[in-house]
């Protein structure tokens, strides 16, 4: 497979967000809202532009990832910055191939060389484990309620990147859009039919399902 990862261009944005749209469509909720989550969160001030990247294959955008800034806030209010990308998205044509793997090794090196510690994430851990990331429980880093999220996971980009840090995990404000908008912003895509799937349960399931703790660190 001659898959190419470079820079979004302004001119991919458009494709990206159809990208993102395809890919989600009627994955955790009937319809979806990551390609009007992707349109906001581009102008974010906590967006790194180095790595908002695409995957291309035989000319076509299949792939996308991008990363905002995050934080563990500690018990005395320090906040340590980390990384999260998302929304990631896979074309579904091209699903399960190694597109999304490709876009977090790369990315993650990527990162590295810049001096960032660990990328923390939301995601099922069926598609992330299998790239080295491990549960929050394994670092004390918890939600805002203080509880492990299963779905909360967690890379360090080097050798003990994360000794001593440990606290609520933060997003960027800017992953709050204002959900009103999402309609009108959708009705300049496509017709496409939202409907209720089995995957959306499972994906409740698995966002509301929480670890112990690691009484091992
Ligand atoms: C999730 C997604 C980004 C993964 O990208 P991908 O190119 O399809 O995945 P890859 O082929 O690189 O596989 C990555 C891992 O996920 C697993 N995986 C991918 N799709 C899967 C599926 N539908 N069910 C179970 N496991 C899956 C693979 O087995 C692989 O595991 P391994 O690393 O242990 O071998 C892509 O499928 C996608 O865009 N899905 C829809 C949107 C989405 O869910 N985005 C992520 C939100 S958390």
């Amino acid at each position: 497979m001659d898959l190419t990862i470079r820079p979004e261009a302004p001119e991919d944005r458009r494709a990206v967000e159809e990208l993102a749209r395809e890919a989600f469509w009627n994955h955790h909720v009937p319809g979806c809202d990551e390609h009007y989550l992707l349109h906001h969160i581009r102008s974010s001030a906590d967006l790194i532009p180095q790595l908002n990247l695409v995957a291309v294959l035989d000319g076509r955008i299949v792939g996308h990832i991008l990363y905002t800034r995050s934080w563990v806030v500690d018990k005395a209010g320090s906040r340590h910055g980390t990384l999260t990308f998302g929304p990631l998205s896979v074309h579904p044509d091209h699903q399960r191939r190694g597109i999304g793997k490709a876009l977090i090794a790369h990315t993650r090196d990527l990162a590295r060389g810049m001096g960032h510690r660990a990328i923390i994430i939301y995601g099922h851990p069926g598609n992330y484990c299998g790239s080295g990331f491990k549960s929050c429980a394994h670092y004390g880093i918890t939600d805002a309620q203080g509880l492990y999220p299963s779905s909360l996971l967690v890379l360090e980009l080097y050798p003990g990147a994360l000794d001593g840090i440990a606290g609520v995990f933060a997003e960027s404000i800017d992953f709050q859009v204002d959900p009103g908008g999402l309609e009108a912003f959708d009705r300049g895509f496509p017709p496409k039919e939202k409907a209720v799937t089995p995957g959306q349960e499972e994906f409740f399931i698995n966002s509301h399902s929480f670890v112990q703790p690691d009484v091992q660190r």
